[in-house]
């Protein structure tokens, strides 16, 4: 098969990984007689310097032509500082968002056995973790209107806005998931203050009547956030709006050790971007420190969700727990506590992933 395939490196540690997930893929191409090209573009604190623009028109259009997106991390920590800027890195992954209408954020939560130790949680809590959660993307206060200074500045407004519609489309999304699983849902919100909650709630409910084999369960997300450290198990697919679904997951991510093992998958309706969850990490870029893994995985999820490539995406899940069973640690996923680890970089992590992946 070919693909085309847009490559949207970012900042910070964004390139680095994000070369690793190539040659990842270049070996699956090579073993599996696909045929991958990818095209590169700017987007994030890059593209600011660049052109003033954190999403060039380029960008979107080379975008919108491929048949999916492999994305690595954008920010820089000087955007960061100054909260005066009007222009900023994480306008452009909005934006992208928007434009190509990606609607649900899938982030798959799974602890590996053999990286039990890193859990800060202990190992009878996590040991039967395999969970996504499936945020919306496009809507919520991320993206409502007015969103404003008044008062001389004094005042700032953000609003929050859901529609029925939105609310349908992200939750059928989740309903097929859930019912290719372990068929439960858990619908998160907060529909004992907000109205837009309310709106959530009532619209899963009618979603669910179409799927009478998955069970749904309500949660108020202040609650979840504390059930997801007491029973962790207990989740499937958490269904929850956007920002809820931002923090949750990161919070999620904690639970196996490490913000760099968790990939994502953005569904659009013709094409979808694949990402790892973590941020630039400008401090550590260029140093081979970061972790590959997210974004490996992200390519794994790329040619299953994207692509139909199941066999392909297996392959690259299992030759990265080959290489942990193996000892092999970047240093995120290191403890203190054993010398037993070979500790290496990221471009290292890369090789022996690719290595492993035999003719
Ligand atoms: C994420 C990130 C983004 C978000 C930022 C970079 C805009 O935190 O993908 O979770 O808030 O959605
Ligand atoms: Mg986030």
């Amino acid at each position: 098969m070919k693909k085309y395939i847009a490559v949207l490196p970012g900042d910070g540690v964004g390139p680095e990984v994000i070369k690793q997930a190539i040659k990842v893929l270049d070996k699956i191409a090579q073993k599996f007689y696909h045929t991958f090209e990818y095209e590169y573009g700017l987007i994030g604190a890059c593209a600011i310097e660049k052109s003033g623009n954190p999403l060039p028109k380029d960008t979107i259009d080379l975008c919108r032509n491929s048949d999916a997106i492999l994305f690595g991390c954008i920010g820089d920590p000087k955007y960061d500082n100054d909260p005066k800027l009007k222009i900023r890195p994480e306008q452009g992954l909005l934006k992208l968002r928007k434009s190509l209408g990606l609607y649900a954020n899938l982030r798959p939560v799974k602890v590996y056995n053999c990286l039990f130790d890193i859990s800060p949680l202990k190992k009878n809590t996590i040991e039967n973790i395999d969970f996504v959660v499936v945020r919306e993307l496009i809507g919520g206060i991320y993206f409502g209107k007015p969103r404003l200074r008044k008062n001389y500045g004094k005042t700032a407004i953000d609003t929050s806005i859901y529609t029925k519609e939105q609310i349908t489309k992200v939750s059928e999304f989740a309903f097929g998931l859930a019912s290719k699983r372990n068929k439960k849902i858990t619908s998160i919100d907060k529909a004992n203050v907000l109205e837009t909650s309310r709106l959530w709630r009532e619209t899963v409910c009618e979603v669910a009547e179409k799927y009478p084999d998955v069970i749904l369960s309500h949660m108020f997300v202040d609650n979840a956030s504390m059930q997801l450290i007491k029973n962790p198990s207990q989740f499937d697919v958490i269904l929850t709006e956007n920002l809820f679904g931002d923090i949750l997951s990161d919070e999620a991510s904690v639970i196996t050790g490490s913000i760099g093992l968790i990939p994502s998958a953005s569904i659009g309706e013709k094409i979808s971007l694949y990402e790892p969850i973590h941020g630039a990490f400008n401090k550590a870029a260029g140093k081979n420190l970061a972790n590959p893994i997210a974004t490996i995985l992200s390519g794994a999820l790329m040619l299953r969700m994207s692509f139909n490539m199941n066999k392909e995406a297996k392959l690259i899940e299992q030759a990265l727990i080959k290489v942990l069973e193996g000892e092999y640690r970047t240093k995120d996923i290191s403890t203190n506590k054993t010398s037993s680890y070979k500790i290496i970089g990221t471009e290292e992590f890369g090789d022996l992933t690719t290595e492993t992946i035999s003719d």
